[in-house]
């Protein structure tokens, strides 16, 4: 049957946390009472990437973008756009002052974007094989199933110069090189999907948009390297994703995408799903493969590399899911065609998770070699509320702050760890002038020091110095020699920590060190925190001048420390006061002064 138009609504993790379902079946509902249900299709699709504008439903053939669209809003859409062809003014996508409805391709936010991984997300029905068939979905799996020889797809993914995405950027072909030329019964392929990093969700969102990109790329790899069982390490936390990805492993066995023979080509590959156990260290990935085993998720030196002694001792290939995700266009087009897309040593797209202090946040996808300002201010719609862009953290945390005038750097491996932060997995966090660098250093400290496990000194102890340090500078009583101390102790973390955890804890207070180093002097030498983050060294105080005597200060104040008359100006009791904010928040006259 041929419909005149279809309906996509988000149905992403931020979408459905804002009804979005609510709004797909109310559509759903509407247009059944009004009999369109056979005129129009209307598809669950996963993130669009704007999530900051979300819930988000988009209208096809004609292109209205809606956003912020409200339980309440389903029945006008149906009933105005569908039945009588006029799009609901009010809740179209609206980037200038033109009011018009404009397509997606015109939206700043989506301009500089590639979309390779995400090719799918916000397309197509993820729980529906027949979509993800329909965009030359498993086409890639065929080709190298009755085409290709394993050598020839080694060849493919050399040529396209792919690197993980999962941190550490290291060559994909070379890992599966390694595990297709030992000798072994059995061998295995690894989906690392735990994703640990705080702001990061560009997995998540892959697997909920579209599951079967995974499938199809690791039933490639057990093809090539000699494996015919795959495993998700899938956190468990994400019960969308892993519900999607459990439906869509049940929809390729039942049309013999995965299990014994697959498409009749002798081939037998099956995957199964192991959630994680909760903590940060799992994503590493010999603590992963020990989790899998059913063994408590710690990691163990390298070598030997999982690539040749992984999964139960048998040589395994363990990726990212962004990396998978890239796999079957690579097959396709070739490894040529993304060769050509990024930088020299960085080829192909990057997916970040844009959050903080920015305008537009969501999921993006670029191109390797676009610039910061490009993301943040293009993509990102620059700083929220006019303030004054400060910093930018990349690879949470293990990564690092990069300032203001790194902003026309283009994004790649190698560039961005000379700044002294790393890619990561993909989480940016824009931080504004209100942001304190200590205070951030501190926050990814104290995750780090929570996730150790424990397993070695450097990183068990050095990590909890740093804490305690950070934590006396940030209160005020810290001594101008910590500074040094600081930079002592993160080097031999980083030399000496057993694994990539506390290797790179280190990294978010050495970089701040590098480029606000002023900014810890000032709160060792002056006592001062002038981003106003660090409680114990700001102060409020009422300027006489602007207090009109309201009040209201006092009635908020949970200590009782402003006093006054009526229109008369009040006073704080310096003593008394807990610096909890409350009167500098509730005073519409700007007489409450943080300092
Ligand atoms: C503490 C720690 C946590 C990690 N967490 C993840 C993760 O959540 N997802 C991921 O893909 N890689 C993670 N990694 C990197 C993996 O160990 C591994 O390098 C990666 O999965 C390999 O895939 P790739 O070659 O496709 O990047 C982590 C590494 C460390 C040290
Ligand atoms: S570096 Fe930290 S997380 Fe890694 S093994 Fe050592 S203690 Fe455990
Ligand atoms: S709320 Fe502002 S104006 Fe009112 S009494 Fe307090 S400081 Fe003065
Ligand atoms: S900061 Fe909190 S405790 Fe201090 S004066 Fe204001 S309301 Fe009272
Ligand atoms: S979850 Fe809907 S746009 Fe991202």
């Amino acid at each position: 049957m041929a419909y005149r138009g279809f309906v996509l609504v988000c149905g992403g993790t931020g979408c459905e946390s804002n009804k979005s379902s609510v709004i797909f079946d109310q559509m759903q509902k509407k247009m059944t009472e009004l009999g369109l249900q056979n005129e129009i299709q209307l598809v669950k699709t996963g993130c669009f990437g704007l999530c900051e504008k979300g819930p988000i439903v988009k209208v096809l053939p004609d292109e209205t973008f809606y956003v912020d669209v409200k339980p309440e809003d389903a029945d006008r859409i149906v009933q105005e756009h569908l039945l009588k062809g006029r799009p609901v003014k009010d809740l179209v996508y609206q980037y200038d002052e033109s009011h018009k409805n404009v397509k997606i391709e015109n939206i700043p936010f989506y301009q500089k974007q590639f979309r390779i991984v995400l090719r799918n997300c916000g397309v197509i029905d993820p729980e529906n094989i027949n979509e993800y068939i329909a965009r030359d979905g498993y086409k890639a799996l065929e080709k190298v199933l009755f085409e290709m020889k394993p050598d020839d797809v080694i060849e493919e993914l050399k040529v396209s110069g792919l690197r993980g995405r999962g941190g550490a950027g290291f060559p994909t072909w070379r890992k599966w090189v390694f595990t297709k030329d030992v000798e072994s019964d059995v061998k295995y392929v690894v989906c690392n999907a735990d994703e640990g990093d705080p702001g990061a969700y560009m997995d998540r969102s892959t697997i909920e948009g579209d599951p079967h990109s995974i499938i199809e790329a690791m039933t490639i790899c057990g093809y090539t390297v000699g494996a015919h069982q795959g495993y998700v390490y899938i956190r468990a936390e994400y019960p969308l994703a892993i519900k999607r990805l459990e439906k869509a492993i049940e929809q390729a066995r039942e049309l013999g995408l995965l299990g014994k023979d697959i498409l009749g080509s002798g081939f037998d590959f099956d995957i199964e799903i192991r959630l994680g156990a909760g903590a940060f260290v799992c994503g590493e990935e010999t603590a992963l493969l020990a989790s899998i085993e059913g063994n408590r998720g710690m990691p163990r030196p390298r070598p030997p590399f999982p690539a040749v002694s992984g999964l139960w001792g048998k040589p395994t290939v363990i990726n990212n899911v962004e990396t998978w995700a890239s796999i079957p266009v690579i097959i396709l087009k070739g490894g040529k065609w993304f060769s050509q897309i990024g930088t020299e040593t960085s080829k192909g797209t990057k997916v970040f998770a844009l959050t903080g202090k920015v305008n537009n946040s969501g999921l993006i996808e670029v191109p390797m070699g676009t610039t910061l300002r490009e993301v943040i201010f293009d993509i990102g719609g620059g700083i929220k509320g006019g303030k004054k862009f400060k910093a930018v953290q990349s690879g949470g945390p293990s990564g690092g702050v990069i300032p203001a005038e790194y902003l026309d750097t283009p994004i790649d491996y190698e560039n961005l760890q000379k700044l002294g932060s790393i890619m990561g997995s993909g989480g940016l966090i824009v931080m504004d002038e209100d942001d304190c660098m200590i205070d951030i250093a501190k926050f990814y400290l104290e995750f780090t020091v929570d996730e150790s496990c424990g397993k070695c000194s450097p990183c068990r102890i050095g990590g909890r110095q740093m804490h305690n340090i950070l934590d006396k500078i940030s209160k005020g009583k810290g001594e101008l020699e910590d500074i040094e101390k600081l930079k002592q102790i993160g080097r031999a973390m980083q030399k000496a920590s057993l694994c990539g955890l506390g290797q790179t804890a280190p990294n978010p207070v050495l970089s701040t060190l590098r480029y606000f180093e002023h900014e810890y002097r000032q709160h060792i030498v002056e006592k001062k925190c002038t981003s106003g983050s660090c409680k114990e060294l700001v102060s409020y105080v009422i300027d006489p001048q602007k207090c009109i005597g309201c009040g209201l200060c006092a009635m908020k104040c949970p200590v009782n420390c402003i006093s006054g008359e009526k229109r008369k100006p009040h006073t704080i009791d310096q003593a008394k006061c807990i610096k909890c904010g409350n009167c500098y928040t509730v005073c519409k006259f700007g007489a409450v002064i943080k300092s």
